[in-house]
């Protein structure tokens, strides 16, 4: 949450700043700002509401002689989304500039010792303090100044920092938010996220918790927080591309995303079936087979979308591998009593592997003796460098706030893990397994030819259903987080209230809300759990509600039931879940679509919470 951007080197900065915080927008939109140094003075533009209205007031002086600077693109935590708590924030002198991505849990403490000290506040964030601090411990040298005042901070922190009489220098520090430094030969960059980075470099290096970097044009130091002492620091190189982070025609990123699912399911299986054989490779795991025979239990960790990902899995694994599997939301996990030990494999499901309760979950999991698999999206994330082992979605930057394409990436990552312990486990036959890697990858392939059927056929079905107040979702089995899933992106991008069920639970009280105002999407593949699944639509059917019947193709009996209805092609019952993910999808984005709702930047979210 928040987007910092730095740069430090021979480019206008104004230009990369912006261009920066556009990339990172979806980290939160509620306002934005930026300073630069220009000849003697630090210039600061900061704007309520998305970066267009700092765009336009920071416009004429787009083109201005200045080298360095940071951005900032805010989800407020502390203090409504005004022009005044918008970062950048100053000291008292107007000086020194910080811009910060975290919480300063202390705040309030540190701030009564600075007022009674003289201090003057003009904003309500916990970041001002920052500022402040700095400035009182600020001789001559900006870094000792830093590192002084951080070490009275508690709570995370990403965060930049600027001072006019240091020019050309960018200070950063990392605790618990993400941060990322892109490097050249006469630039350095600052960035909360890869994405700002594409256009200028493909070169970056990570900062860990309780680090602290100097970027100075082309030349950086690196090191503790605490002890002051060098680290030296691995370059990493990003594959991704700047036109991956485009929006390609598309009206949204959502749409682009969700068309982009079929290629994002292959490339996150290429090369881990072996197409002869239907062998699984996974060489990332960090895991030898003497390790995956031991294990007695998996604990999967997740939030939102994520742990709707988990939830399909604990079907699939306990049906293949045969290993018990329990599935948590992070923010819980992290606060019960854990069973865990070292026979327990713990496995976090991110697309931002930043996500801060998934963080938390998984360092407690590794303290109590748990070996601890990542499946993730971003290259090089906090999670993926903690994790014992790593399963990369390979699904490209997702930049739409909903999740699409990480989301089935993620589905087709635990698919083939949950191959790959059956296969080291031997209880998955040779065949079988061929089998059911071949049907992921057909998948793929069905997803890209019917998804523009789909999307027509629901554009006209939503016209009777934009405008409902609220939207249940049901599937049984593996579509059971499906129509979970089909909630959670419905309420959060179009705002109708929605809620998911297992098919056979509405009568354990949600069926009290069916009438002829309710619209039921229901999911009913034929597969083996059809008959029940149709016996409950029948009990919505017999009190009236709307029913909107996703099936499988050929099934007459639907059409019986309501006027819409929308087929899918057969697949293997196992990979329903990534078939009948889409429909959901798109209800969402038409649906948002059509009442004119923000679909890439929803009210009150960001992506990659880093914040409890
Ligand atoms: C919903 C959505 C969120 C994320 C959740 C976890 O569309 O995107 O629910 O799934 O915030 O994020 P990651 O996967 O980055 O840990």
């Amino acid at each position: 949450m928040c987007g910092i951007v730095g740069y430090t080197g021979n480019r206008k900065v104004i230009p990369v700043l912006l261009e920066g915080l556009r990339r990172l927008e979806y980290r939160g939109y509620d306002s934005a700002g930026l300073v630069y140094q220009y000849q003697d003075a630090l210039v600061k533009f900061r704007a309520a509401g998305k970066l267009v209205h700092l765009e336009q007031t920071v416009d004429e002086h787009i083109g201005e002689e200045a080298y360095t600077g940071l951005g900032h693109t805010r989800w407020a935590t502390h203090g409504a989304p005004t022009q005044d708590n918008a970062h950048p924030h100053s000291d008292c002198t107007g000086e020194l500039v910080v811009v910060h991505n975290g919480i300063i849990e202390n705040y309030g403490k540190l701030k009564q010792g600075l007022v009674a000290d003289g201090h003057r506040f003009s904003s309500e964030t916990d970041t001002e303090v920052l500022a402040h601090l700095i400035e009182k411990y600020l001789k001559d040298d900006l870094v000792t100044a830093v590192r002084k005042a951080l070490a009275r901070v508690e709570g995370s922190y990403a965060l930049g920092v600027m001072w006019l009489k240091d020019p050309g220098r960018l200070v950063a520090a990392r605790n618990q938010s993400p941060l990322v430094m892109g490097v050249d030969t006469d630039a350095c960059y600052l960035a909360s996220d890869i994405p700002a980075l594409l256009p200028y470099t493909k070169k970056v290096i990570f900062l860990d918790d309780h680090e602290l970097a100097v970027l100075e044009k082309g030349v950086y130091t690196i090191m503790g927080v605490e002890s002051g002492q060098e680290i030296s620091k691995e370059i990493k190189t990003i594959h991704w591309n700047a036109a991956m982070a485009e929006k390609a025609g598309y009206k949204h990123f959502m749409l682009k995303e969700i068309y982009e699912q079929p290629q994002a399911i292959l490339n996150t299986v290429s090369g881990r079936i072996i197409p002869d054989t239907g062998k699984i490779d996974l060489p990332e795991i960090g895991l030898s087979d003497e390790d995956i025979n031991k294990i007695e239990r998996i604990a999967l960790v997740a939030c939102g979308t994520s742990w709707h990902a988990a939830l399909v899995a604990k079907y699939w694994i306990e049906k293949w591998a045969g290993i018990p599997v329990d599935v948590d939301i992070a923010s819980e996990f992290r606060y019960r009593r854990l069973l865990l030990h070292n026979r327990v494999l713990t496995v976090s499901i991110s697309q931002s592997g930043e996500t801060a309760d998934t963080l938390a979950g998984i360092r407690l999991a590794a303290s109590l003796g748990s070996r601890v698999v990542t499946i993730c999206n971003v290259v090089g994330s906090t999670m993926t460098r903690e994790a014992d082992g790593v399963i990369y979605t390979h699904a490209g930057p997702e930049i739409g706030v909903a999740s699409t394409k990480a989301f089935t990436s993620q589905l087709s990552a635990l698919f083939l893990f949950t191959l790959y312990l059956g296969q080291v486990r031997q209880t998955i036959e040779q065949d079988m397994l061929k089998e059911l890697g071949t049907a992921l990858i057909d998948v793929a392939a069905l997803i890209d030819t019917t998804l523009p059927v789909m999307q027509e056929q629901i554009r006209e079905m939503i016209e009777e259903y934009y405008d409902a107040k609220d939207f249940l979702f049901i599937g049984r089995g593996l579509n059971f987080p499906i129509a979970l899933e089909g909630a959670l992106k419905l309420k959060e991008i179009s705002y109708i209230h929605a809620e998911g069920y297992a098919a056979g639970e509405l009568k354990h009280g949600p069926i009290a809300l069916i009438d002829k105002d309710m619209p039921v999407m229901a999911l009913v593949p034929q597969d083996s759990v059809y008959q029940k699944t149709i016996s409950n639509v029948e009990e919505i059917r017999a009190r009236q509600g709307r029913l909107l019947l996703i099936g499988t193709l050929g099934d007459e009996h639907l059409i019986k039931l309501t006027d819409d209805v929308l087929y899918l092609p057969r697949v293997h019952e196992e990979l329903n879940p990534l078939l009948y993910t889409i429909p959901a999808q798109l209800l969402s984005y038409e649906i948002a679509n059509r009442r004119g709702c923000d679909v890439d930047q929803p009210r009150n979210l960001a992506k990659s919470v880093t914040v409890e």
